[in-house]
């Protein structure tokens, strides 16, 4: 079965396809973006990003198709998430 593309509009305005089942972290990298990392098992909240509105810990979430056929991620606002441009 063929995989539908999911548009995703990231806080640069830089928007890119992805797959269902992609990891967030390497998404996040093809537009010049670096998600915070800490524990990498979802307990410490630093990977948290907010996903049409909902918040996800993307270390242990995949990119996965909501009701709407694109996803427009923003950042949370703990005060520990850089926005770091690499
Ligand atoms: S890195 Fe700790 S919850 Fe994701």
């Amino acid at each position: 079965m063929k995989q539908s593309r999911i548009k995703i509009k990231w806080p640069n305005n830089l928007e890119i396809f992805a797959y269902e089942g992609d990891d967030w972290f390497l998404i996040a990298e093809k537009v010049g973006l670096e998600i915070p990392a800490g524990c990498l098992t979802g307990s410490c909240g630093a990977c948290e990003i907010d996903v049409n509105g909902e918040t996800v810990r993307a270390c242990i979430t995949n990119i996965k198709k909501g009701k709407e056929c694109s996803l427009k991620v923003s950042f949370t606002t703990d005060p520990f998430w850089g926005n770091k441009i690499i």
